[in-house]
């Protein structure tokens, strides 16, 4: 029987899903730029994808600090998010929701990020590789500012918008105390 992985193991593992994610990422984020119509969404999508190249040597790095070969794993977490995203913009949403919808799809994205650098952050501190849980938290912390962007603008006009452009004719309808609730509820679900 083959021994028994440890932690390194799945820590090296875990840095290639992440490589590879990044490297889906350039693509998909390059496609939600082109996408926006909001100039300010565009260009935070723009210059999320510099970062991101950025990461992935970074993350080339972080294997040469640990003398690992650079090499990625297909990433099926982000692949999922990604076509997820991908079947949004097929959909036929006037300008503004579709900007709404974007950051919706590009906040997943980020927070699956999140999730994963926080991982490797942990272990890396755990086994002392102090070079690669500090080049590891520099991505982290780009990651969650990214999505504090994305809350930013959605909050400061997008969601409005597309709401106002949902509920344009409001007055005509009587409003149920439910369908007020509902629609109360569902703009503050971008809210982080
Ligand atoms: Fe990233
Ligand atoms: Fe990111």
């Amino acid at each position: 029987m083959a021994e028994a992985g440890t932690l390194h193991d799945a820590f090296i593992d875990e840095l290639r899903d992440t490589y590879d994610a990044e490297k889906q990422l350039t693509k998909a984020l390059a496609k939600l730029a082109k996408a926006s119509s909001n100039p300010r969404l565009r260009q935070a999508f723009e210059s999320h994808l510099e970062e991101t190249k950025g990461q992935i040597e970074r993350l080339e790095q972080v294997f040469e600090s640990l003398d690992e070969k650079v090499r990625g794993k297909h990433c099926d977490g982000i692949a999922g998010i990604i076509e997820e995203g991908k079947s949004i913009m097929e959909e036929d949403f006037d300008e503004t929701t579709m900007d709404a919808c974007l950051i919706a799809a590009g906040q997943r994205a980020e927070h699956y990020e999140m999730a994963a650098y926080g991982t490797l952050v942990a272990w890396a501190q755990a086994m002392n590789h102090t070079d690669a849980a500090k080049l590891l938290q520099q991505t982290l912390d780009e990651e969650k500012a990214a999505d504090k962007k994305l809350s930013g603008l959605a909050e400061s006009g997008i969601n409005q918008g597309a709401a106002d452009a949902a509920h344009a004719d409001d007055d005509e309808e009587p409003v149920t105390a439910a369908a007020s609730t509902a629609r109360k509820s569902s703009a503050k679900a971008g809210r982080r």
